[in-house]
């Protein structure tokens, strides 16, 4: 069967790519250290999965769930959003989605008409750029940079909008970074929100990481700036949050006037979240102790960023400490490669025949290039383990 044309025109699927690698250097009986993909190890908090088990051995949620999600959890989720950034959305407009991704992957479908453009980051996850295409539109690349801490450049952009006469329509836009761990505050996003209103754009602000932040940095929400609700949709995940990557849910949190787009799409495609998850979802945001294991798993995470950042400080490695994610993103020696290609690719593919598997940056976009991301999933020693074996590479 010929592909589509929108299935021929996508480049492979990263991580599915570091994942054959990967299977590869297995059956080669090599031990691997995984330190490439956003998957935390730590388990998700007993009283969550406790909460799962009692809820599906009640027939009532086996049934078809709501499209947007149960009004319990969203009322839940409507409290957190007060608590946590005292943003008020009521119940209504708040949205559960199968994982971020999902949100990401669709929200397009409801903007987007073939021809249109969407803004994307670049570097970044990878979905950004694919679900506009995927909705017929043309993706416009915003540069994040070094020299910029790998925020974009809103003057530039609004050059490069002006200049080409290219009128987006949606902008996507992620802090904490996947996968520069670059942060942002308040100052900042208040910059974003009068380019959306001047530029008429939707912002898709991804606050996947909003949970995993160290050195007492508290990530703001987008709707802590004023305005913003009339021009963005703000998407949440519990997948990092509370290692909860396999259950497949999040949310999103905006004004009706831009939400039903997203809603509408899902109403087609989806049939919502299971019941007995969602019911887990909401002991995970209301239990105290699932709130104390969360900032004790926030602390593991600390400690490891802390003893990786000595190690590659050691090897005279080129990269900022993050105040955020669990990832860290390092700067390639030229000096140490020759390649007419990725240098990125290069580095990867020479830690794996250490048995240590990385990201390659170009895998995030072209601005990428030159970078490799080491996600700190793993525990302490084999996270020092892992890049002692790479040290050469620094
Ligand atoms: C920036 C970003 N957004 C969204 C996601 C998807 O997360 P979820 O598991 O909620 O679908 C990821 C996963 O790595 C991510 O890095």
């Amino acid at each position: 069967m010929n592909a589509s044309k929108r299935i021929q025109t996508l480049p492979p699927y990263l991580f599915a790519e570091v994942d054959k690698k990967v299977a590869k250097a297995k059956s080669e009986g090599k031990d691997i250290i995984n330190l490439s993909i956003g998957d935390p190890d730590l388990g998700t908090p007993k009283p969550v999965v406790e909460k799962l088990y009692e809820a599906a051995k009640n027939p009532d949620t086996h049934h078809y769930p709501s499209y947007v999600g149960m009004k319990d959890l969203r009322l839940e989720i409507s409290n957190w959003m007060k608590k946590r950034f005292n943003a008020n959305f009521n119940d209504d407009e708040i949205c559960v989605l199968i994982g971020s991704k999902e949100g990401v992957a669709h929200l397009p479908l409801g903007i987007i008409n073939p021809g249109d453009y969407g803004i994307y980051p670049d570097p970044g996850y990878p979905v950004y750029h694919t679900s506009i295409m995927f909705a017929g539109g043309n993706p416009i690349q915003m540069p994040l940079q070094q020299e910029n801490k790998f925020l974009p450049d809103l003057d530039e952009l609004n050059k490069k909008i002006r200049n080409s006469g290219k009128k987006p329509k949606l902008m996507f836009l992620n802090y904490p970074n996947n996968p520069t761990s670059a942060v942002t505050d308040l100052k900042f996003l208040k910059e974003v929100i009068e380019f959306a209103i001047d530029n008429e754009i939707l912002i898709c602000y991804d606050n996947a990481y909003s949970e995993m932040t160290f050195d007492n940095y508290a990530a703001p929400s987008i709707f802590q700036v004023k305005n913003a609700d009339n021009v963005a949709i703000e998407i949440f995940s519990f997948s990092k949050t509370y290692n909860m990557t396999g259950w497949r849910i999040g949310f999103a949190v905006g004004k009706n006037e831009n939400m039903w787009l997203l809603k509408k799409v899902k109403e087609n495609f989806d049939s919502g979240v299971f019941n007995a998850i969602q019911i887990a979802a909401i002991e995970a945001l209301r239990n105290k102790d699932v709130e104390k294991t969360k900032r004790q798993n926030m602390k593991i995470f600390e400690e490891r960023r802390n003893v990786a950042c000595e190690k590659l400080d050691e090897l005279k490695a080129k990269f900022e400490k993050p105040k955020a994610t669990f990832y860290i993103w390092v700067k390639v020696n030229k000096e140490k490669f020759k390649t007419n290609s990725s240098l990125s690719m290069k580095f990867c593919d020479k830690a794996i025949e250490k048995g240590v598997v990385l990201t390659p940056g170009v895998g995030f976009g072209e601005y990428g290039e030159g970078f490799v991301r080491i996600a700190i999933t793993q525990n302490k020693e084999r996270i020092v383990e892992g890049i002692e074996r790479i040290k050469e590479l620094f």
